[in-house]
């Protein structure tokens, strides 16, 4: 691998090389008191993130919903849920960030609204076969007398992907597809008047000023035609990232859909845009996403998926850079999300729990903290020293971890309720902040009050104990990020080092970048200046769990 070149997107917009923040509304800061972040709460703390050093915000969805699937059930696309504030706060929080230099990206839900939807209403009442009816996908059942699914599919929160509704009239009736919750019914995306409506919406938000648009689901919302039986093998993720044509993930026409919206971005100045969440089976196809008339970034699941493991690092960073690369792309990079383990527990899963089987009610072993903060850290600095956009989740600038004794009445991911108590879901990555280490709700609101609670323990996590102390993961994301800033990391080309089996190592310009992911000490050599160490340390002998920036002489 060693001085092997290897060369980032060209140009100069703001996304090809954006530290973007993923706020999770609602556990991010809640001013109401009512247990839930809100839109007055992200305004309040602006000038937090700006000291963090972020280019961008992205939230996740505040709009109306009934909150079945945290609000990516929505249930009106142009306006904000009560328990977030009203358009006014949206309004007021994207001038306040705008001020600050910080863009806003708004996540947007296409691939299904929530039942409440008036359309989804609408539906209901109206006959098989009626223009309500075709903007989602209603069809009739199989058996004598429609009584079964029409076809196999199962959804990704558990449980079978149709459900039958009573038609208005009494009698048992149609099927409609949802490929998530029952309340998440899947619009029909070969109607022309849901690709009119969604314009409209994009239309609306880009009035408003935001600049971009994180896509749910962007991989879904075509299925192949004739709605054939499928089902997944059973070790298979259940987003598709692992399996090969499936017949409701990747189909080919859900980029005309981009092409269309690509158009529709570039009406408007300032370089809007949009980032697909695609879950694929490999970085060449997740590259389709991002060819230049398309979509501008889609996540790198491939990367987030990475175990600690220093060739799977290694290989996953040059097909990342070479996949993008071919397209003009920027790669980009995220290694936590509202929908996974927090990497911070991640990366230390053992072999009884091991990656990507999640932390459930029936694994053994829990991740070491220690360990697993160590390699999180170093995971990181590895991050943002690369070139493309790096995505980071909320709290993990603190080094949270997962959450992982939430007591199962607090429990609200619908995966927990559709698997009968087999999954845990995705609620441990989504416990609200600590903000100090003293106070009600650790500073997440003035009540007390928090929708999951918060692990007695995240008082030594909270942004205020961390500002204070040099060694803080808070102070090495300020740090990196500063640097990655003033060292125009996010471009320009990278050129591979060997230092190693065990360790990945390359070389941006003069900085060097090597992370130890093996069980003993890297010796760097004579000659070297540290700028960043994960974890502090003496000597030219890198630790393991580590990694480190530096200059030789
Ligand atoms: C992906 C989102 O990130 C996840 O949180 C949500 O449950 C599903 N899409 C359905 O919208």
């Amino acid at each position: 691998m060693a001085d092997l070149e290897q060369i980032a997107s060209p140009g100069s917009e703001w996304w090809r090389t954006a530290v973007i923040y993923q706020i999770y509304p609602r556990s991010f800061s809640d001013t109401s008191g009512d247990g839930i972040g809100d839109l007055p709460g992200i305004t309040s703390r602006l000038d937090d993130l700006k000291s963090l050093g972020i280019d961008a915000i992205w939230l996740s969805p505040f709009m109306t919903s009934p909150q079945k699937d945290a609000g990516y059930d929505v249930a009106d696309y142009r306006d904000v849920d009560p328990l977030f504030g009203t358009l006014a706060d949206f309004d007021e929080m994207l001038a306040q960030a705008h001020a600050r230099g910080i863009r806003v990206i708004v996540d947007l839900v296409p691939n299904h609204s929530s039942d409440q939807h008036v359309w989804f209403q609408q539906a209901l009442k109206a006959a098989p076969g009626s223009r309500e009816r075709a903007r989602y996908v209603f069809r009739d059942g199989r058996g004598e007398h429609g009584e079964l699914p029409p076809n196999n599919w199962e959804s990704v929160f558990g449980g079978g992907m149709w459900q039958r509704i009573t038609e208005a009239d009494g009698t048992p009736g149609q099927w409609y597809l949802h490929i998530f919750d029952v309340s998440q019914p899947d619009f029909d995306w070969t109607n022309e008047e849901v690709r009119e409506e969604f314009r409209s919406i994009l239309r609306f938000w880009l009035d408003r000023g935001v600049d971009g648009f994180r896509v749910d689901v962007a991989h879904g919302m075509i299925k192949a035609d004739g709605l054939p039986d499928y089902l997944p093998a059973a070790d298979a993720d259940s987003m598709g990232g692992g399996e090969e044509n499936v017949p409701y993930w990747g189909q080919d026409g859900v980029h005309d859909i981009y092409r269309d919206w690509h158009r529709v971005m570039a009406e408007y100045d300032g370089d809007r845009a949009l980032c697909g969440e695609a879950w694929l089976p490999t970085l060449e196809r997740t590259a389709l996403w991002v060819r230049p008339d398309e979509m501008h970034q889609t996540f790198n699941f491939p990367y987030l998926m990475t175990p600690w493991d220093a060739t799977a690092l290694r290989d996953v960073i040059r097909d990342s850079l070479s996949a993008f690369g071919a397209v003009g792309a920027p790669s980009t990079w995220v290694l936590s999300n509202h929908d996974v383990i927090r990497h911070a527990s991640r990366l230390a899963l053992t072999a009884d729990s091991p990656q990507g089987d999640g932390i459930g009610p029936k694994s053994a072993g829990k991740p070491d903290p220690v360990i697993g903060l160590s390699r999180a850290r170093a995971a990181t600095t590895v991050m943002l020293s690369l070139p493309g956009s790096a995505y980071l989740f909320q709290g993990e600038e603190l080094g949270l971890p997962e959450a992982m004794e939430i007591p199962d009445e607090f429990r609200q991911d619908p995966t927990w309720f559709r698997t009968g108590g087999e999954r845990y879901g995705r609620d441990g990555c989504r416990v609200p902040l600590p903000w100090t280490a003293d106070g009600p709700a650790f500073g997440f609101n003035e009540t007390g009050e928090s929708w999951l609670p918060q692990p007695d323990e995240w008082a030594r996590f909270a942004r205020d104990a961390e500002e204070g102390d040099a060694g803080s993961t808070l102070n090495l994301y300020k740090h990196l990020i500063a640097e990655r800033r003033s060292r125009g990391l996010g471009t320009g080309s990278l050129v591979w080092e060997d230092a190693g089996a065990d360790a990945v190592a390359f070389r941006r310009g003069e900085l060097h970048v090597v992370a130890n992911l093996g069980s003993e000490p890297i010796e760097l050599g004579e000659g070297v200046t540290f700028l960043v160490q994960s974890e502090p340390f003496d000597g030219s002998a890198l630790p393991v769990n580590t990694a480190a920036w530096f200059t030789r002489a």
